[in-house]
């Protein structure tokens, strides 16, 4: 059941189109991750929903009332939706407690203990209830923003990079910790992030925004596989785009030949595949193409090197598992696993 609906929602500043005629919807108790380079029009869309902005036209509907357009305009205060800005934006004259019951209806008391609870579901110690925001570090206080946002048990909940300032292993374990709360207590949720990781961790649907447009709205695994057009995806991640002769099912290009999904296509095309459908052996064999590495170097769980094929002198990244180590220099056959993706248009 859609919670969430946006319908043909734009919003200008000045000249600058910040969001161009946008549709998304947002299910019941459901996970939406938002993609996009800086600039995109990731938080105008958020404030917008949260009641910050008003859109210049479109409509927004929150579990079947209009929250904005149709001559419509509720209040932030009356939207019941929890947000943690970017810049966390705790009150510093506030301590801890105070900032994350700020809002909460009920006597000191129990404001209080609601607070310690949340603390414990952020994963923060309870003794630093009584300090005041500067005396915590930055991914402290995005916790302490979350905990507040949680507190008054929003009906859906928009996170805009609320995990920026976090180091890797403080991030992952501090976004299963906030998907399990949010999940617990079905909160839908929409988070915007620059992490593509993340967003495919946290998300059911993913969107990829440019220039103020939805590129592609679907599953994680749809938009990393077959992605819309070469921008996004190379945005979700390392891709090898190459020219190709399509017909029958096989695309002819410089990496070989190699099946493809659409069996009806017939001429030139765009083709992709990802490097981890690459497998680089020592062994040079006649039927593959062979190649030579060059730019190896140690990224932790693999090496990452350079291929360049003898063909056509195309070069793309690899990723060499770290037990096999390669030098620059060497010598290697190029097989690829799986089918290409073919851009259309
Ligand atoms: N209040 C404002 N006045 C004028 N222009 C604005 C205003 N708010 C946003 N913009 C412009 O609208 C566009 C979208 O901004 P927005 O903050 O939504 O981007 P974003 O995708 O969140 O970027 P980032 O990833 O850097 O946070 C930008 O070009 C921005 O400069
Ligand atoms: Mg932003």
């Amino acid at each position: 059941m859609t919670f969430l609906k946006l319908h043909a929602v734009r919003k200008s500043y000045g000249s600058v189109v910040a969001l161009d005629s946008v549709d998304l919807s947002v299910k019941a108790g459901s996970r939406t991750a938002i993609v996009g380079p800086s600039g995109c029009g990731k938080t105008t869309l958020l404030r917008l929903v949260a009641g910050f902005d008003v859109p210049d036209s479109g409509t927004i509907t929150l579990d079947g009332e209009v929250m904005a357009g149709d001559g419509q305009k509720v209040p932030a205060h009356r939207r019941n939706i929890g947000i943690v800005a970017q810049d966390g934006c705790l009150f510093p004259h506030l301590s801890v407690a105070d900032n994350i019951a700020f809002g909460v209806n009920a006597e000191r008391a129990v404001r209080h203990s609601r607070a310690a609870e949340l603390m414990d579901m952020v994963g923060l110690d309870r003794a630093m209830l009584s300090r005041k925001p500067d005396q915590l570090s930055g991914g402290q206080q995005q916790r302490v923003a979350l905990a507040r946002a949680l507190a008054r048990k929003p009906r859906l909940m928009l996170l805009d990079e609320p995990f920026s300032a976090l180091d890797t292993g403080l991030r992952v374990a501090t976004r299963k910790a906030v998907t399990e709360v949010l999940s617990a207590a079905g909160i839908p949720t929409i988070l915007v992030t620059h992490d593509q990781s993340e967003a495919f961790a946290f998300a059911e649907q993913l969107v990829v925004m440019q220039r103020g447009r939805f590129a592609q709205v679907g599953s994680p695994q749809e938009l990393y596989a077959r992605p819309v057009d070469p921008a996004t995806a190379t945005f979700l991640g390392e891709a090898i785009i190459v020219s190709a002769e399509v017909a029958d099912g096989r695309a002819d290009s410089e990496l070989g030949q190699l099946p493809v999904e659409d069996h009806l296509y017939r001429g030139k095309a765009k083709i992709m595949i990802r490097p981890e459908q690459i497998v680089v052996t020592r062994a040079t064999s006649k039927d593959q193409p062979s190649g030579t590495i060059n730019d190896v170097s140690f990224c932790g769980p693999a090496f990452t090197a350079r291929v360049t094929l003898h063909s056509s002198g195309a070069s793309f990244h690899v990723n060499l598992p770290s037990h096999e180590t390669m030098s620059s220099g060497e010598a290697v056959s190029v097989s690829i696993l799986g089918k290409a993706h073919l851009f259309k248009s």
